[in-house]
């Protein structure tokens, strides 16, 4: 085993910094030379099998279900379909509203989660078009979907999904710019834009890794936090809850993940002198919203971690320790933001001596209902 871990202490941060090449892996082959359209050789569908699809729904568990969430967000803003996304086990068991005009997306890693299996199948019987993003080629969901599309992240091996959840944002918003190609919404140029941003990546995620003293002395002070609580506005949000279910999984501080515009409509209760608040400031849009959010966290006397993009200065003002990312697309900072936020989870597990590899009560592929 500790051959397989190459010289890693654990398979997570292994993984975890695995991620560049994942990412690239991932993209090989996919992004068309000119950079001006994603190649999905493996998909088979025309325009005119796409053309009457008035809705998709984004089915998934756990981090994969995260990443569904972002891909809600890439989908609408750059496909402008209608998305849902749902937890597999809720799905099944709500009469959904699916029929041969809708598009099931189904994410998983494993590729066997029963749940999300039994709900792709029930979108079959009603009639839907199915697609898979996995990681497993030839696991029973990548069998089961009309259409595939692999994940190339290698074997996971560590219970706390990392490179597969980066390299299924990676997919999800190649998917969302090939549809958004073949329905001719989004202009040459933006989708450009986004590719030269996906190639990015690698180097700035490589980038990320190579200074985690900061996050690994965070998680060193206030690793035996009984709370700990995420916020951000928009995709900001939707890697909060990422980094919110890494840091329960594995550390088992309570963490909880807000839309910080929520915070003042109960959560701001709890937030008392010392409560570790991360927040994700990296959305221009929201920006300032999202500082004063900081600013109603830090009137309670939180301390206070800022993720922001290289090249914010404001941010440092109103925080008490501050993360940079390498600036990039707005669309793509959740594959970068989610970093620093594996490695607080981590670095909080080892401080507080917990099995980080395979938590208590915590299974890396669940295949019971
Ligand atoms: C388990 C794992 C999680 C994973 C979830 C969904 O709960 O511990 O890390 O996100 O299953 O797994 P899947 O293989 O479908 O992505």
């Amino acid at each position: 085993e500790a051959a397989e871990k190459g010289g890693y202490e654990h398979f997570m941060i292994k993984e975890i910094y695995e991620q560049p090449k994942a990412i690239r892996e991932t993209m090989s082959g996919r992004l068309a030379k000119d950079d001006s359209s994603i190649i999905f050789d493996e998909l088979k569908w025309t325009k005119d099998d796409l053309a009457n699809i008035n809705k998709i729904f984004i089915i998934a568990c756990g981090t994969a279900y995260h990443a569904g969430i972002v891909g809600k967000y890439y989908l609408e803003q750059l496909a402008r379909v209608p998305v849902e996304v749902d937890i597999a086990s809720e799905f099944r068991y709500r009469s959904p509203l699916v029929d041969e005009n809708t598009l099931t997306l189904v994410i998983s890693q494993s590729g066997e989660t029963s749940d999300t299996l039994a709900a792709l199948k029930e979108a079959k019987r009603l009639g839907a078009r199915t697609i898979a993003i996995t990681n497993v080629v030839g696991s029973s969901i990548a069998r089961e979907a009309d259409q595939v599309i692999y994940t190339w992240a290698g074997p996971e091996i560590a219970v706390a999904s990392t490179k597969a959840y980066t390299t299924q944002l990676v997919s999800v918003c190649m998917f969302a710019i090939y549809i958004a190609g073949m329905r001719g919404t989004l202009p040459v140029e933006t989708i450009k834009t986004l590719i030269r941003g996906l190639r990015e990546l690698p180097a700035q995620a490589h980038e990320l890794l190579e200074d985690v003293e900061p996050i690994k002395t965070f998680a060193q002070q206030y690793g035996f936090a009984e709370d700990v609580f995420f916020i951000g506005r928009s995709l900001d949000y939707a890697v909060a809850l990422e980094g919110a279910l890494k840091l329960k999984e594995i550390s088992y501080i309570h963490a909880e993940a807000y839309a910080a515009g929520e915070l003042k409509h109960g959560t701001l209760a709890l937030i008392v002198d010392g409560v570790p608040v991360i927040a994700l400031a990296t959305q221009h849009d929201v920006y300032e919203k999202t500082l004063s959010n900081i600013k109603e966290v830090k009137a309670r006397d939180a301390v206070v971690i800022g993720i922001g993009l290289k090249g914010d200065k404001q941010l440092v003002k109103y925080v008490d320790h501050t993360i940079y990312i390498p600036a990039t697309e707005k669309y793509l900072t959740p594959i970068l933001t989610v970093i620093p936020l594996q490695l607080l989870a981590y670095y909080a597990a080892v401080t507080r001596g917990c099995d980080v590899d395979k938590p208590r009560n915590l299974a890396k592929s669940v295949t019971v209902e």
